[in-house]
């Protein structure tokens, strides 16, 4: 069951993970996100294109996200700069990093696991000091991707031309990353010593 604690964490992918990716990327809610009916790849374009040494090639890393130790789904990040075949020609920051991710099971959408997941590869990837930012580009009519970016911190800059097709251009600058997390941050008790009048917003156990 899904709850407002529950932790969802993010591991590699690797290649024994690849037939259930196939079945992920087969599946309607995804494909109709990621390039169309003609876009479902067979289990042989998965295990060629999705094979980690390979997306490594391309600065793709790809994870398999984890509730209860289940998979749940999946999601990539990727080097902006030098991505080549017409994405991102304009970038010149190498500490871009761009992220897309989709959910297994659809009886799981809309009920908060997907914000949890950009949660937790935005703190991952920001974790490595040479990140910059985290872009994204969902479909203009993908409202609930949208939604779900901007409870993650992201906020939309501008419909853009990609060559899947137009794209709303959302970022998560690190500047705002840190200030989101330092307006979260639990309440020390040698702020309330400094504080005395102040009353803790967090429980003590
Ligand atoms: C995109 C995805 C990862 C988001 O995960 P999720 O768990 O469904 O999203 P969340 O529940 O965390 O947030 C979705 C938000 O969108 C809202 N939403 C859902 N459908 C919506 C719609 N048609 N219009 C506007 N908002 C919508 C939800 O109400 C929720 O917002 P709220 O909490 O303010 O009410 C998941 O839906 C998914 O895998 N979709 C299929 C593949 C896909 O689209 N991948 C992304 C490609 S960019």
């Amino acid at each position: 069951m899904i709850t407002s604690d529950s932790v969802v964490t993010l591991r590699l992918m690797t290649e024994q993970d690849l037939p259930m990716l196939h079945d992920w990327l087969n599946r309607h809610h995804i494909f109709e996100w990621w390039g169309g009916e003609e876009a479902r790849p067979t289990l042989a374009e998965v295990l060629e294109e999705y094979a980690p040494n390979n997306l490594s090639r391309e600065s793709v890393t790809a994870y398999i996200a984890m509730l209860d130790g289940e998979p749940i789904g999946y999601a990539q990040s990727y080097v902006a700069l030098g991505s080549g075949d017409g994405w991102w020609e304009d970038e010149t920051d190498p500490g871009v990093r761009g992220i897309d991710q989709s959910l297994a099971d659809p009886s799981q959408l809309g009920k908060g696991l997907g914000t949890k997941l950009v949660h937790a590869l935005v703190e991952m990837l920001f974790q490595d000091p040479e990140v910059t930012k985290i872009q994204t580009d969902p479909a203009p009519d993908n409202l609930r991707a949208i939604r779900c970016y901007e409870k993650a911190g992201f906020v939309r800059q501008k419909t853009i031309a990609t060559p899947d097709g137009p794209a709303v251009y959302m970022v998560q600058t690190r500047q705002a990353f840190e200030q989101a997390r330092s307006a979260a941050r639990p309440f020390h008790r040698e702020d309330e010593s400094r504080q005395p009048g102040l009353a803790s917003p967090v429980e003590r156990h």
